[in-house]
């Protein structure tokens, strides 16, 4: 193209109106929802970066599928589609739908994970670590230390360390590893991408002790692009061709649809072993529903069979990993810092750099993300203490590795001036940021407590 912007590859083709709560409200919304970003109601938000999951804009083409799907009980042509669909990108030979990526998760470690095990991972995200603990496992993050320096450059920050992985098998046994598991690109640590090469090496790691293989598959697109842009010898592979690769290295994924499924709802886990599967449709069918809809409507597999193979076009992939880039470098040139490079799905504010004067335990970035909604209504999440931090026997709680806002940007939904909007807001509130105050739990879950904590300010 002889022109540098890049547009959005869309026009757009029905609209939803959003709301502008004044500051009052939304000072009396925070106080209503206990400083729980999560407890809001949406309307009470301007621009909603809480997350890109499911809250992506479907295309013309998904919606028309919406209007074919089969919603029969029992072998749903929808499903049959679904299952082409994701066995040619694959390369899987089982596919089990489900209602999203957690419940894939679920089903996978109920059946192969047992109590005193240890699962590696690049970066657990909340979800699967809480999965895999539930089961009485650990779940062990062996992302290479650069992945947990928000300000270390490397063009693969999501890269499992592996030697790291195999001190864990060595000191824990291959018997006591029900599989190694790769989450692309890695979310909790940064959205940041693991190489090919990377990919590789774990194959040939798990490969030399005989344990299976999985992808946290929710980003696998945006992966992708990221290897064709730095990883030599991918340049001119299509973003598909370099996914289809990613995939053979698996023994099976999860996948949470919402995401690179450009989907509102729904997910699937796909594995090549038929035992395995057999099982997991067991209990697919006690929890999620007959194997051939797995807690989907027939429309929801028409729009995931369509968003999979839109996903990986090279002009949608271009936007979609820029409009990030665009975002994180108009706040880092004013000085605010980020995790660095920027990471495919959002862009992620270093709270622990930008407000020193709150200690871990006070929750800086939970303080951070309420300020950005006070001041302009923008929502983002909190990932650090109160997503990961994890209690000590006395009482105290060891902090998270980093503490993260995280601005996840919904996939073809906001356009250039809502994402300079965002900018103005975050550069704002961080000239403030030396008037900023911590938090303190009040109230809190035993699992997956950011949902539904409620907080004081201090
Ligand atoms: C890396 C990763 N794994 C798993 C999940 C869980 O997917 P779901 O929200 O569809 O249950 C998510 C969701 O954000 C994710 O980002």
């Amino acid at each position: 193209m002889q022109y540098r912007t890049i547009i959005e590859p869309f026009r757009i083709h029905s609209v939803e109106a959003i709301d502008f709560p004044d500051e009052a409200a939304r000072r009396a919304a925070l106080e209503r929802a206990g400083y729980n970003l999560f407890m809001l109601h949406a309307d009470e938000v301007i621009i909603d970066l809480l997350t890109d999951s499911g809250t992506g804009a479907m295309s013309a083409q998904q919606w028309a599928g919406v209007m074919v799907g089969d919603e029969s009980y029992a072998g749903s042509r929808s499903y049959y589609k679904f299952r082409d669909v994701v066995r040619e990108l694959t390369g899987f030979s089982q596919v089990i739908p489900t209602h999203q990526g957690r419940a894939a998760e679920h089903i996978l470690f109920a059946v192969m994970v047992d109590e005193g095990q240890v699962v590696p991972n690049n970066t657990h995200f909340d979800t699967t670590r809480a999965n895999v603990e539930y089961r009485g496992a650990e779940a062990r993050d062996v992302v290479i230390e650069e992945g947990t320096d928000p300000d270390a450059l490397h063009p693969f920050k999501g890269n499992m360390d592996v030697e790291a992985l195999e001190e864990t098998i060595r000191e824990v046994g291959s018997e006591r590893i029900p599989f190694v598991m790769v989450t692309v690109t890695n979310n909790s640590g940064g959205g940041q991408p693991v190489s090919m090469a990377n990919l590789r090496a774990v194959r040939e790691v798990c490969d030399r002790h005989g344990i299976p293989f999985f992808l946290d598959a929710c980003r696998f697109a945006e992966n992708a692009w990221f290897i064709k842009l730095r990883e030599d010898g991918y340049a001119d592979r299509s973003p598909r061709q370099i996914a289809e690769e990613m995939f053979s290295l698996a023994d099976g994924c999860t996948m949470s649809a919402k995401k690179d499924g450009l989907s509102n709802i729904g997910g699937f886990l796909a594995l090549n072993d038929p035992e395995v599967a057999s099982q997991c449709r067991n209990l697919l069918i006690l929890t999620e529903g007959f194997p051939t809809y797995g807690g989907l409507a027939g429309y929801d597999l028409e729009a995931i069979a369509r968003g999979l193979e839109e996903v990986t076009d090279p002009d949608y992939l271009r936007y979609r990993i820029r409009s990030t880039e665009y975002l994180a470098e108009k706040v880092n040139q004013a000085g605010v810092p980020i995790v660095r490079p920027p990471g495919g799905h959002a862009v992620y504010l270093n709270a622990a750099k930008l407000l020193p004067q709150i200690p871990p335990h006070q929750y800086p970035a939970q303080a951070l993300s309420v300020e950005l909604y006070r001041q302009g209504g923008v929502r983002g999440v909190e990932i650090g203490s109160v997503m990961f931090g994890k209690p000590r026997p006395d009482g105290t709680e060891e902090p998270a590795p980093m503490e993260l806002v995280r601005l996840a940007i919904p996939r073809r939904t906001y356009t250039q001036s809502h994402i300079d909007y965002v900018a103005e807001v975050i550069i704002d509130v961080a000239t403030r940021a030396e008037d900023m105050r911590g938090y303190r739990i009040v109230r809190q879950g035993p699992w997956l407590r950011h949902f539904t904590a409620r907080f004081e300010p201090l």
